[in-house]
């Protein structure tokens, strides 16, 4: 078990890994539509934009329940980072900054070197203090203020 990619959590209190099963891929679906359709209001066809399929799927869990996901999608030496989402109960605790940690990871084992995503701009400090960087202006997407953020490897 534990993801392919070398890496190592901060915290033992959660498991980061790859998604193994139907289930569990089942389940990051269930959490996001709760975090993003439910809380946010994003439309679920927005969240659900069709490149799951050729996605990379991170989870944390612990004691058999998934607290949060992530997703990572290759083209070429870069890696698009998107759906990041940690359950209510379990967030301020460093799982989202273990994902991206993780995502690091990942995208050196893939032989990518590039990160890019579309930070919400109320959590922009997480990407921040995971070492990205602002590159263009803020704009809406799906109704919710975002910027445009990289990380170099
Ligand atoms: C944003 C989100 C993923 C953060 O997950 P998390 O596991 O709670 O994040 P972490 O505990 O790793 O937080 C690390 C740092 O990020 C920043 N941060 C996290 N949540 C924040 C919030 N709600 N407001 C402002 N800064 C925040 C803080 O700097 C935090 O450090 P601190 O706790 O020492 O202050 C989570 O709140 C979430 O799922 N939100 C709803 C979906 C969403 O907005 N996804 C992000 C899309 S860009």
């Amino acid at each position: 078990m534990g993801i392919e990619a070398p890496y190592t959590p901060q915290s033992p209190a959660f498991e980061i890994r790859r998604v193994q099963t139907r289930q569990e891929l089942a389940a990051a679906m269930a959490l996001r539509y709760e975090v993003f359709c439910k809380e946010q209001g994003v439309p679920r066809h927005e969240e659900r934009d069709g490149r799951d399929h050729d996605a990379l799927h991170l989870i944390a869990v612990h004691d058999g329940h998934l607290l949060g996901t992530c997703r990572l999608v290759f083209v070429g030496a870069t890696v698009q980072f998107s759906r990041l989402a940690v359950a209510k109960s379990a967030r301020r605790s460093g799982i989202a900054s273990e994902l991206l940690r993780a995502t690091d990871a990942e995208t050196r084992a893939g032989g990518a070197n590039r990160i890019v995503l579309h930070a919400q701009t109320y959590a922009r400090s997480l990407y921040d203090k995971a070492g990205y960087v602002v590159t263009g202006r803020e704009f809406v997407e799906a109704g919710i203020r975002h910027v445009a953020m990289e990380r170099l490897l």
